[in-house]
């Protein structure tokens, strides 16, 4: 992907989107080297590198930090920058000139915001003036208090209507592409149907026009996973029973041998 055009032609030619949240360097140069289309410097940071319960705390300059690690890292790869919590809802202003920031210092592509009708209008301003915006709709982890913690959402007939409608007015408003997070695959299907834009689910089912994983949930590194993450690789346990390898070669003074010594 190498710009926003090539999204829209990935769903005209029916060509699954595959984008990976990663946050520095190493990680984005092995997604560029694995031909991953686009990629995402998630706020999902503040949890899977900062420790932190909710993506809530994570800050503008932190998001610029990491921007600029994964551009660095993957400098051909089309990058999409989260805005984080209270960067974009407070006014239109604010917004642009925090988006712009980001692009300016991180030399990403795009930006992301989570929510729909309630924040069209920001982003529809963002859009006029050269921002390109991805949208983010069901689940929507900023909002975790408000939904009462990270749970499945568009069960209902009512939230099922929202979502649809929210989704068209993200479109209306100019937005590339809308992440989908955490809704049935029926829902997903349908939205996805409704839009010339692509949606690029996360456990959002098979229906999408591409998918979303965080790098480290897919190569296994924590011991737990959400459903909706296939575990490509048991990261954590390999990396765990490597550092009880050092430990102990370094213990009966195996490392280092004259290999790794200078004469
Ligand atoms: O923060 C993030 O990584 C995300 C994805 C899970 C879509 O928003």
């Amino acid at each position: 992907m190498e710009s926003i055009n090539d999204f829209i032609k990935a769903k005209e030619k029916n060509k699954k989107i595959t984008m990976v949240s990663t946050y520095d360097y190493w990680s984005a140069r092995l997604c560029q080297m694995a031909e991953i289309d686009c990629l995402l410097v998630g706020d999902s940071v503040g949890m899977v590198v900062s420790g932190y319960e909710t993506t809530l705390p994570v800050t503008i300059d932190e998001m610029i930090y990491h921007g600029k690690a994964v551009k660095r890292g993957a400098p051909d790869t089309f990058v999409t920058v989260d805005m984080p919590f209270l960067s974009y809802q407070v006014s239109k202003e604010e917004a642009v000139k925090n988006a712009g920031r980001i692009l300016k210092e991180t030399g990403c592509n795009a930006v992301k915001i989570e929510g729909g009708e309630e924040i069209a209008e920001i982003a529809e301003k963002m859009i006029s003036v050269g921002i390109p915006v991805m949208g983010h709709l069901g689940l929507t982890p900023q909002s975790v208090h408000a939904l009462g913690g990270y749970k499945v959402q568009g069960r209902t007939e009512e939230d099922q209507k929202k979502i649809i409608k929210d989704a068209k007015i993200l479109e209306q408003a100019g937005v590339f592409a809308v992440v989908l997070e955490a809704v049935p695959t029926s829902l997903a299907k349908k939205v996805t149907e409704v839009l010339q834009i692509p949606t690029i689910g996360i456990g959002a089912g098979k229906e999408t026009d591409g998918q979303v994983l965080v790098f480290h949930d897919m190569l296994g590194f924590f011991e737990k996973s959400p459903k909706f993450v296939k575990r490509y690789m048991e990261g954590g346990s390999l990396i765990k029973k490597t550092l009880k390898e050092f430990k102990k070669d370094v213990e009966q003074g195996l490392f280092p041998s004259e290999e790794h010594s200078y004469g």
